[in-house]
């Protein structure tokens, strides 16, 4: 935006001053004064000349909001009205009175022997422009304002994580309760953004934006707590201490715990494990939100980097010191107390795991089937032996996040709607302790894995009835079903179809990485909710680990049950992306 005067006094020029070569005569006063407004095209703009209190102004002639033309606009008082939306702007600086409207961009002039000349170079930093208005978009809570500056910062060359750090930043100050499902959102959308298509990452970033600044709307801000005095203490204390707190549910110890751990140099995967063995101190903490929540933390300042680390990380901490417990759930106690069981693998966990030669897991289908059974006993049992023998616990972790995978696979449509959520919930957290364990591997983290267990236990009643698995023969064309996919999607609880069309483009060879960059469309063009996007990040994730297509199908169906959506966020969307190309939204193009 130029920040110089747009005008000049008609009676203060000389005609003896020379003006500088980027600036373009238009037209005459008088035309102006006659029309009382009037357009002229000049360096490649359209602008719109005015002439008020004797002086003259020049504005683009598109009004920042959605591109009405501003020469139909009312001007009085030195404020000029646009007549589509009524978005009013000063007519000198073209700052506006509605902050949902944007400024508008205005230009220097220079009156010569009654001619109009106009400086059309005056541009300013647009960069930091757009960074301004992505905050001005975030703090009203304004979906078009966020999906405009996301647009024109993707178009600048910026990265996307130059979004996400304005986002951290935003969602870490502005929201009392701290990290929570809108920060949650955009760390999922900048994972998914190497597997989508061009123009869906900006789509992406706006979505996981648009949520950041929902979920802070009309809350109070978060003050920061300072780290303690001095340095020099050892990582073990910190971790003694804050696991202390958050089992008294001290949120406050708890943050200074966290930020002078950080003051202090512990690395980041000392802080990892340090919030890891908190968080599975008790079992399932939050239907599993905790542990989720710390890894997609712990993401993201892997991509904005780790010196935001002291404002993303303390903002978990109510988090931590306020999670549902699961030893307080009726179905984690009666008829069978599998909190016990928990409790009791983990004392046998500290010899059990990380120590010696890691193996291959062995009897991987027994494993399995323990897990899905009726016994959690034996699921229980069948773990700790195979973290006795020396398998890897990562690969533990992974086999039971299969199984949760699995109830999603096989979740019958007769079941209640919302326990899709109750399989989401065990599968999503199953996925997060195995990301955990690749970051930072610790026994107290592995009682994650037997949590994850005990919840597809729990779970067991969504397979009752099972649906049945998808059995393609792989003889179909992945091309045609591909292009099936978004048609599948737009009609209501094509679940069924859905997963089978999925499993049957993998089976017939199809390119998984075009199948994900479609699935990624599909999910992007809905009014996905916070279970969606973590269903088929977490999904995409397993899948690039393993190649087990259960997960891609499992995210299939989740996907068709929560489908189609009005889709009124991307409707937003194509709005400022059509505003970007110059299009005018106001006529109608048939
Ligand atoms: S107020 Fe001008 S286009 Fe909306």
């Amino acid at each position: 935006m130029s920040s110089a005067l747009p005008c000049l006094s008609l009676v203060s020029m000389s005609a003896s001053e020379v003006l500088p070569s980027h600036y373009v005569r238009t037209t005459s006063v008088d035309e102006v004064r006659q029309n009382g407004a009037m357009v002229v095209h000049a360096g490649g703009l359209t602008l719109a000349l005015f002439v008020d209190a004797d002086r003259v102004y020049a504005v683009e002639n598109r009004c920042p909001h959605m591109g009405f033309p501003l020469h139909r606009g009312t001007l009085k008082a030195g404020i000029l009205t646009c007549h589509w939306h009524h978005a009013r702007f000063e007519l000198e600086s073209g700052g506006t009175f509605d902050p949902w409207a944007d400024d508008a961009r205005v230009f220097p002039v220079e009156v010569r022997e009654g001619d109009v000349w106009v400086d059309v170079t005056a541009n300013g930093d647009l960069v930091e422009h757009h960074r301004r208005r992505l905050g001005d978009g975030l703090e009203r809570n304004l979906r078009l304002v966020v999906a405009k500056a996301v647009i024109a910062l993707d178009n600048a060359g910026l990265p996307p994580t130059d979004a996400l750090t304005i986002g951290l930043e935003f969602g870490t100050r502005y929201r009392a309760g701290g990290w929570g499902r809108g920060l949650t959102t955009l760390a999922c959308m900048v994972n998914l953004i190497p597997w989508l298509r061009r123009d869906d990452r900006r789509l992406a970033l706006y979505q996981g934006l648009s949520e950041v600044a929902l979920e802070s709307a009309g809350t109070a801000p978060r003050f920061p707590i300072r780290p303690l005095p001095g340095d020099g203490r050892n990582p073990a204390a910190f971790k003694r201490w804050f696991r202390q707190f958050v089992e008294v549910r001290d949120a406050e110890g708890a943050e200074r715990c966290i930020v002078s751990a950080i003051r202090a140099g512990m690395t980041p995967t000392q802080l990892a494990d340090m919030l890891f063995a908190a968080a599975t101190d008790h079992r399932y903490v939050t239907a599993g939100h905790l542990v989720d929540f710390t890894n997609k933390a712990l993401e993201s300042l892997d991509a904005a980097g780790w010196q935001h680390a002291a404002r993303v990380l303390p903002s978990l901490a109510g988090e931590f010191a306020f999670g549902e417990r699961m030893e307080e759930a009726n179905a984690w106690r009666h008829p069978v107390d599998v909190v016990a069981l928990v409790e009791e693998a983990g004392e046998r966990l500290p010899g059990a795991v990380l120590s010696g030669q890691r193996r291959r897991l062995e009897g991987l289908e027994e494993l399995l089937d323990a897990v899905l059974g009726d016994d959690p006993r034996t699921s229980v049992e069948t773990l700790l032996r195979a973290l006795e023998q020396g398998a890897d616990p990562v690969e533990v972790a992974g086999a039971v996040a299969h199984t949760a995978a699995l109830r999603i696979a096989r979740f019958h449509t007769s079941n209640e709607f919302a326990d899709w959520d109750t399989a989401l919930h065990t599968f999503t957290f199953a996925s997060a302790v195995e990301q955990g364990l690749r970051r930072a591997p610790s026994p107290e983290l592995v009682r994650g894995v037997f949590d994850a267990a005990m919840s597809v236990y729990l779970d067991r009643f969504l397979n009752v009835p099972p649906a049945r698995l998808p059995e393609p023969d792989g003889s179909e064309d992945p091309e045609t079903l591909l292009e099936e996919l978004p048609r599948c999607l737009d009609r209501q609880q094509q679940v069924n179809e859905t997963g089978t069309l999925v499993a049957g483009y993998l089976a017939a060879g199809g390119d998984p990485d075009a199948l994900l960059s479609a699935f990624g469309a599909a999910l992007l063009r809905e009014d996905r909710n916070f279970h969606t996007i973590q269903m088929v990040e977490a999904s995409f994730r397993q899948w690039a680990d393993t190649r087990d297509r259960v997960f891609l199908v499992a995210a299939a169906r989740y996907l068709a049950a929560h489908a189609p959506t009005p889709r009124a966020q991307g409707q937003t969307f194509t709005i400022a992306e059509r505003l970007h190309r110059g299009e005018r939204l106001y006529e109608d193009p048939s």
